[in-house]
Formats: C-alpha cells, structure tokens, sequence
C-alpha cells in the first residue's frame, strides 16, 4: 500500500514519526502548511507542534492556503504557537487570540500571498508541510482534496515535510492541475482560457533532495459546515436565479451564464442548488471551493466542468464523491489558489461572482470582514479577487441578523473590503438591487427600495434625505454615517435608531 503510494526510491529512510518532523521547525520561524477550506490540510504535525509548545513553549508565522479542519488553528491557538497568521482563518479561538491582539493576522486576498513570498516580501520560508496522497518517483508531491498555496510553499522552503495520507483515495492523482507563473518583470500570459483548461503538471514539482521527512498519517477532512437554506437564504437564491434568468432574455447572458464562483456557506450553496431547476444548460465553475452543490450540478448534467482549489464537502456527499472519482473525473480540476483566484484569469473568462457581505451601505460598498470595523470575522477569502475583475459582481446579506438588532444595510459601512466600484449587484431576501451603471444618488434609492428590511428602510430614508439636503456627489450626514455602529457598540443593537 506504502510502496504504491510512496515510488520516490529510499523513500524509507525519511519516514519519521510527527514528533520527530515536528522537531525540525524552532521558534520563530516561517512555516507553510497545506490546507484550504477544511480540506487537505496536514494533520499530524502541527498537532505535535502544538502538543510540543505545551511544554516548551515557542512560535511560528504559519501560511496557509485558507481556513484548516481538525481544529488545528484552535489548537496552535490554545498552544500560542502562532505569533502570525496568513492569509485567512475561521475558527473562533483563533479570531478571539486576534481580535485581543495576541495573533497578528495578516488578512490578504488568497490569490496574493505566494506573489509576495516569491518576491521576497513575506521572509524566507523554512518550513512546508504538506499533505499528499502519492509521492512520484521524482520526489513530486501528489496534493490530497486541496492544492491552496501547497505547490509554492513546497518550491520555496528551504526544507518539505510530506504526511502522506494512506486515508485519502489514490484516485485523487491525476486531478491537481499544478501550474507556477514565472518571475517578473519577463512573466508570459497564463494559458487558462476556459475552466477546463490543463496547463500544467498533475504533481507539484520538487527537488527531491528538499524533503526532509515522511509522515505516514490517516486522517480525515473536516466535513463542510454548510447548513440547509433557511426561508431568508432560499428567497436570496430565488432572486438571483430571476435575475439570471431575466438576463438571458435580455440578451446579456445565454443559458450557459459564465464561469461561476461561488463563496463557501449556506447562501452560495443554496443559489447553486437553485440552477438545478432553472433553464440553464452547459453550465461551468471557476471557483475555489467545490462544495455540495458542485455535484449536485454534475450529477444533474446541468454543469460541464467545475474548476477549484479544493473539494469540500458534507459526510456523506464526500463519501459518494471519493468512492466514486472517476465518475468526476474529466470534469474536475483542482489548481493553486494563486490561479483559482487569477484577479487577470477572472477578468479572462468573464466571471459571475458570488460572495456575503457581513454589512452593505447606501451606496453599494461592502464589509465582508469587520464587525463595528473592528473585529474581524474571518478575512477577505478570495473575495476580493473575484469582485474586482468579475463580469457580474454579486454580494448577498440578510438584511438583518441577531434577530432584527442589526441591519446588515447602513448609511456607510465600517469598514470596505468591496468598495462601490467594485459590486455590482446586492441581493438580500427583500429583493434584489441591480447596480449597474448607477450613480451614487440612484444606487441609494435602489438599495434601500429593494434590499433594506422594512422595519429599517423609514430610518435609512431619514438619513438618505437629510444627506442629500446637505449635498454631493456622494451625500453622507458624517456625524450621523456611523452612528448605526456606535448604537450597536453602547446599546447592543441598532433599534434607537428607528425612533430618531
Ligand atoms: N453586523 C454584525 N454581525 C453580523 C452582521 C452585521 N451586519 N451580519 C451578520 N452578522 C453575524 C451573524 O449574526 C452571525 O453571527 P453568529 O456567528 O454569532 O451567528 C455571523 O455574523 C455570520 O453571519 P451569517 O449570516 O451566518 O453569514 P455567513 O456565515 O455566511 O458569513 C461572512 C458571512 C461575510 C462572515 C462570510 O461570508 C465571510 O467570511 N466572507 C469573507 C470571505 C469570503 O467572501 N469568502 C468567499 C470567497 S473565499
């Protein structure tokens, strides 16, 4: 099983335990690790590392392709083995550690951060540990359900730890497509011209004399958070499959859309449920996450072709889809995340982009990341590199949460991930706001018209006139722009503001 697994001649002699390889990262260091979306992250070593730091204290700057399973931030949380995290997390104990200021958090668009190490910016790696399912008999690394930053990390550390994980089905080779853009300033175009286009190798390619160690591991992912779509989340996914369906007729799409990209959650999900049924054909993904909703679409002979860096799914969906690879497999690709996420690939192939907003304004700029534009909730993701060069950018909120205390549509949000220039449509279960070619004024009045819950809309009507009473190009009451938020910080919720 090993030896089929494993081909790289003497790979014997570098099989070590997870304590062992954990040995070989010392405080201070720079340290990548595998890991996407809860899936494919290595699961062995940075359990040692944490269990280790527990008795010897020390820490690390950890990169990742985005958010790991396991509980494994948690852990190096509760271990304060992380002094610095990038580019992305999810997890709760790690976001408290960092919103008390005790991790610093490097919160950067997925597609930035392997840019930036390779020209130097971000240190010198020391460290990669990556989860594979196959070593080659080059010593190439054979990437599991996500490739995220895996392939890079590998090229630029000085030393690669491998868990090879027997768990993982050896059908998984042959998926990855591996493809590493050249050096600047003489870089050549990026040859992806369609989503199911191969440009590269299906290995991550390394000098093999570079690892250092084997882990033999058998864990599994984490299984995908994405709750059923309650009431609110479906009526979202109602408007936008009209909206798509309106567009065809006008002649703006066909009934193949464009290439989609979905965020990972309940709401992205539920709008890609909701193609199944409508009059779509020949649809196909250029994503970062494929979730359940991805073979839903296949399954229905909706979707061609779904592009990704990593697979993440429920229990028993991930069961069906591992034992069943080939059935997926010509219509499949997993890329880096630096290609996945290609802000000049997205703008290539006309991308139809869908991401949550935390909180949208008046005129159109989003906050995906900041509470009260202080605490973070998980990063910007691959948000941003989307909704900059996509043909359609779309973001969906619930106009409302914590049961009505707070309107997730302000006069200005507390803080832009997303600025206005950069959405082009906002959706939330009251409706729909097409944004397009809209000035300030005239997006206000579509947004609050059809976006804004209507216990808030008189209030946000309020301040839309006074601010236009006073003026400009872009009206705002400053005093007032963030009073919403301030009610929410000294009052716990924004409903003073109904009366006012
Ligand atoms: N102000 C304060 N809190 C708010 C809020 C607002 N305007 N709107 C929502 N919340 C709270 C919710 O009540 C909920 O709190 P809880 O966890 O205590 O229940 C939490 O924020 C999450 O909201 P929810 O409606 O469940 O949305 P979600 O789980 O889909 O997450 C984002 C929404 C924006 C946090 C999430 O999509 C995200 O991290 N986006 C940025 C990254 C990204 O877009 N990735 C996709 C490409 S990689």
């Amino acid at each position: 099983m090993v030896e089929q697994r494993c081909r790289l001649p003497g790979w014997q002699d570098l099989v070590m335990s997870a304590e062992q390889a954990a040995e070989l990262i010392q405080d201070g260091m720079i340290v990548g690790m595998s890991g996407f979306t809860r899936a494919g992250e290595a699961k062995a070593v940075p359990l040692a590392l944490a269990q280790r730091a527990h008795e010897k204290p020390f820490s690390i700057t950890l990169m990742t392709g985005a958010s790991l399973g396991n509980d494994l931030d948690a852990k190096l949380t509760e271990a304060k083995v992380l002094a610095r995290r990038m580019p992305f997390q999810v997890d709760s104990t790690l976001r408290k550690a960092i919103n008390a200021g005790e991790v610093m958090f490097i919160d950067q668009h997925l597609s930035e951060t392997v840019e930036l190490l390779r020209n130097k910016q971000l240190g010198k790696m020391d460290v990669a540990v990556i989860e594979a399912c196959a070593i080659t008999e080059e010593g190439g690394i054979v990437p599991t359900t996500s490739v995220g930053n895996s392939a890079s990390y590998a090229i630029l550390a000085d030393k690669v730890i491998i868990e090879l994980n027997l768990a993982s089905p050896a059908g998984l080779e042959g998926l990855h497509d591996i493809y590493i853009p050249q050096m600047r300033p003489n870089r050549q175009p990026i040859p992806v011209v369609a989503p199911d286009s191969r440009i590269g190798t299906p290995y991550i390619p390394i000098d093999a004399s570079k690892i250092a160690a084997i882990v033999i591991t058998e864990g599994k992912d984490s299984p995908s958070n994405v709750l059923p779509a309650d009431s609110e989340t479906q009526a979202i996914a109602d408007h936008l499959i009209q909206f798509f369906k309106e567009e065809i007729d006008a002649g703006r799409l066909t009934e193949s859309l464009l290439p989609l990209q979905a965020g990972i959650g309940t709401m992205a999900n539920a709008v890609m449920e909701g193609l199944i049924e409508g009059p779509f054909d020949r649809l196909t993904m250029y994503s970062e996450v494929l979730q359940d909703s991805t073979f839903d679409l296949l399954d229905s002979g909706k979707l061609t072709f779904a592009s990704g860096s990593s697979i993440t799914l429920s229990p028993k969906r991930n069961d069906q889809v591992m034992r069943e690879l080939d059935k997926y497999r010509n219509r499949l690709i997993l890329r880096p995340q630096e290609l996945s996420n290609h802000p000049g690939i997205v703008r290539r192939l006309g991308i139809i982009a869908i991401n949550t907003a935390l909180e949208a304004d008046i005129y159109g700029n989003v906050n995906s990341t900041h509470v009260c534009g202080t605490r973070m909730m998980n990063g910007i993701g691959g948000s941003g590199d989307f909704a900059r060069n996509s043909q359609l950018s779309i973001f969906v909120t619930k106009s409302i949460a914590k049961g009505g205390d707070i309107s997730s549509f302000v006069p200005f949000v507390s803080h832009v991930d997303h600025t206005e220039h950069d959405v082009d449509i906002l959706v939330s279960e009251q409706g729909l706001a097409d944004l397009r070619g809209l000035a300030p004024r005239e997006r206000a009045r579509v947004i609050i018209d059809n976006c804004v819950a209507p216990l808030y809309r008189p209030a946000l009507n309020r301040y839309f006139a006074e601010a236009c009473a006073r003026g400009g190009h872009t009206p705002h009451c400053l005093e007032k722009a963030l009073s919403w938020h301030q009610a929410l910080n000294t009052e716990g919720n924004m409903r003073s503001l109904l009366t006012e």
